[in-house]
């Protein structure tokens, strides 16, 4: 089976030119870059696919949504329809950084993820407890529960899940990569509450030395990498190595 490989570029590159490179070696990654190269990256094939890092909480004014909660004009926010139209087929949905460091209520997650889904857009939902203390299985069922309330099987079955536990992650001090085995028993718990059918990535300091230790597991359908997918040599290694499971 082919994994999926996810690049979170994050606040990355500085420049278009610099973009255009690494979505050139990118190929066969879902690529997440800043919005405002969305369009740039829109007119170059290099058999990678394109992704948003998130999604505004309602459409434009005209089209504006309501039963989706959304309100209308939010200024710097770029709306789905936006996106639909440069041909975006997927949008990170509730990363930690925007859970934890802009204040993304559970609240606002889930509603961002139903106008992805009313969008048709794929959704990669990420999920993952803040510290691995002795609460943090019951933490990581509340976030699922809220995170996916009131969505059907069905809707529940279009979407990524990532596992990307924030202490894992590369911008938090002194992150290292979780393990396999133990990144596997927390798909375990998320999986009791939606499905253990469902597309699961590992995220968090995912790099070409650990990157084999996840993808050659059953459980875990890709990746979604950060750091790791701005420099272009050791993404391809990371990519050669995800296409040769
Ligand atoms: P990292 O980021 O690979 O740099 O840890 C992953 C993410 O935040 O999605």
């Amino acid at each position: 089976m082919k994994k999926i490989v996810v690049a979170n570029w994050k606040m990355h590159p500085n420049t278009l030119q610099e973009a255009e490179d690494l979505f050139r070696v990118s190929t066969g990654a879902i690529v997440c870059p800043p919005s405002i190269y969305l369009e740039g990256l829109s007119k170059i094939s290099s058999g990678a696919e394109l992704g948003a890092q998130d999604i505004a909480l309602s459409d434009s004014p005209l089209h504006s949504n309501l039963s989706s909660g959304g309100e209308p004009g939010q200024t710097g926010e770029v709306t789905g329809e936006q996106m639909v139209r440069l041909g975006v087929k997927y949008v990170i949905i509730g990363h930690s950084e925007r859970r934890w460091k802009l204040g993304e209520s559970a609240e606002t997650v889930n509603r961002k993820l139903k106008l992805a889904l009313t969008h048709n857009f794929t959704p990669i939902v990420c999920i993952g407890e803040k510290v691995r203390d002795e609460n943090f299985k019951e933490f990581l069922k509340e976030q699922v529960a809220a995170t996916f309330a009131g969505l059907s099987a069905g809707e529940i079955s279009r979407c990524l899940i990532a596992y990307e536990p924030v202490w894992s992650i590369s911008t938090t001090p002194g992150a290292k990569a979780d393990t396999p085995d133990s990144a596997i028993e927390s798909i375990g718990i998320i999986s009791q509450i939606l499905s253990s059918k469902l597309p699961y990535l590992y995220g968090g300091s995912v790099d070409s030395e650990n990157v084999a230790g996840f993808i050659s597991r059953p459980e875990f359908s890709g990746i979604l990498v950060g750091g790791a997918s701005l420099d272009k040599e050791e993404f391809s290694k990371i990519l050669e190595i995800a296409s040769n499971v």
